[in-house]
């Protein structure tokens, strides 16, 4: 199993060998940290050994569900935010083609809502839905995060007054705890289809449970080999033959000593885009706290080399760069000739668009890595479920392990409640009465 290759050699110039292998004692130490469930947050582990826990009968009793949705939905709206969306547009992103939203014939389109608090996205959204079928995945570990809770009230509006209540309980699937939350009470009581959130496993660790194989499998992906890849990785990584996510913390960190506090992530593949927005949370959720972490950005290229190239060539040397390169495209699309050639790009005609793509990457990794980019290549062969699977079982093995090695918790998250009192004190929440008064003194 090599669909993941990790290569740290043009990482190399910025920390030495010898530097990383000194550092393999603390790599050990945090594997077991993690494997054995010893270190901080080890309540929050339920992600490591998630692949292998999922019943295949979870599995088929999704895509049952996903079948009735797509064979009586023309819309569904995936509600949620954070761990609760992140993951499952990233698969959908990854595996599909970013025009059927203007093709008619693939039903059922998925849109997201929740993510935000964009009153003209909502609008916009409702004016979408009007006169079209729609149904409603809501999901939400908590029950209730403001954003999804306000987006839910509105479709959930909707969807009671053009289809009756009865039929819209049949077009709400929810995903939330188990027993506690305000989605949870109002799931029972009307009755929806449910799947549940393990406590302990976190939102930024879900996208392998109900959370992302919901969504995916309503967009007719398959589940089974996403699992799949991800069991095999996850064995893999577990026994100890798999050392690829040791070699990525290891590296990481080291470069982070070294003074490189930015890691940049890299695509060539604009349907990576929202892969890299979901190794940000992941990342950027789970390491940076006690005023520690490497923080996580991310670049699509050759896109943004048009764009953010300048800096990362010749800004300040703080940077390192991780390439997720696909080695294989699904389609053949190859430069026409031009009888004119006024474009000058005859030389070109007749090769992939691919080729070019590459040699665009291979020229960028090398000018980086000369201007002082440190840069670590994961290379993978192709976007399919199963490749994915195991991407994100090996992303998420190496952020446990490298939050250890860091010295932090990696699972939790406090430093998000803070927007959330002086918004809720800001519009006058009950319960909230000193902080309403606080904040209103502060801002007179
Ligand atoms: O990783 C996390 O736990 C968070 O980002 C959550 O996913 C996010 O805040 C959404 O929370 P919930 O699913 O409870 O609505």
């Amino acid at each position: 199993m090599d669909n993941i290759r990790v290569n740290i050699s043009d990482a190399l110039g910025a920390v030495s060998q010898n530097a990383i292998e000194a550092m393999a004692p603390e790599v050990r130490n945090s594997v077991n940290t993690l494997v054995e469930g010893t270190g901080a947050g080890n309540d929050f582990l339920g992600w490591v050994r998630l692949p292998e826990n999922t019943p295949d009968t979870l599995l088929d009793d999704i895509k049952a569900t996903a079948e009735r949705l797509r064979s009586e939905c023309e819309v569904v709206v995936v509600v949620g935010i954070g761990g609760s969306y992140l993951g499952a547009k990233a698969v959908l992103e990854a595996l599909g083609n970013p025009f059927s939203v203007y093709d008619n014939a693939s039903k059922p389109q998925i849109v997201f809502a929740g993510h935000n608090i964009g009153e003209d996205y909502l609008h916009d959204l409702m004016a979408y839905l009007e006169g079209k079928r729609f149904g409603i995945v809501v999901i939400s570990k908590s029950g209730t995060t403001t954003e999804p809770a306000i987006a839910f009230r509105l479709l959930k509006s909707r969807l009671e007054a053009t289809a009756g209540r009865e039929a819209a309980a049949r077009r709400i699937v929810a995903i939330t705890d188990a027993k506690r939350g305000a989605l949870r009470t109002l799931a029972n009581e009307e009755g929806y289809t449910t799947y549940v959130i393990d406590d302990n496993v976190g939102g930024r660790f879900s996208v392998l449970s109900p959370v992302g194989l919901l969504p995916i499998a309503i967009a007719g992906h398959d589940i089974k080999a996403l699992m799949e890849g991800a069991r095999e990785r996850q064995k893999a990584i577990l026994s100890g033959a798999d050392k690829s996510a040791e070699v990525y913390a290891v590296t990481r960190n080291a470069l982070y000593r070294s003074g490189k506090k930015i890691e940049i992530l890299v695509n060539y593949n604009p349907r990576l885009h929202y892969f890299a927005e979901w190794w940000k949370q992941l990342y950027g959720e789970s390491e940076g706290k006690d005023h520690k972490g490497i923080f996580p950005a991310s670049v699509d290229f050759s896109t943004d080399l048009h764009s953010m190239g300048q800096w990362i060539q010749d800004g300040e040397r703080t940077i390192f760069e991780t390439v997720i390169s696909v080695a294989n495209v699904d389609h053949e699309v190859r430069i026409p000739s031009d009888d004119a050639n006024l474009d000058g790009l005859n030389f070109l005609a007749g090769k992939r668009v691919d080729e070019v793509n590459k040699m665009a990457e291979l020229g960028t990794r090398l000018a980086h890595v000369d201007g002082g980019v440190p840069n670590i290549l994961i290379t993978i062969d192709a976007l399919t479920e199963r490749t994915l699977g195991s991407l994100i079982y090996f992303f998420e093995a190496a952020c446990g392990i490298s939050g250890y090695m860091l010295g932090v918790n990696p699972f939790n998250q406090p430093g998000v409640e803070a927007y959330k009192r002086n918004m809720f004190a800001l519009l006058a929440k009950p319960g909230y009465e000193e902080e309403t008064k606080a904040i209103r003194e502060r801002i007179s």
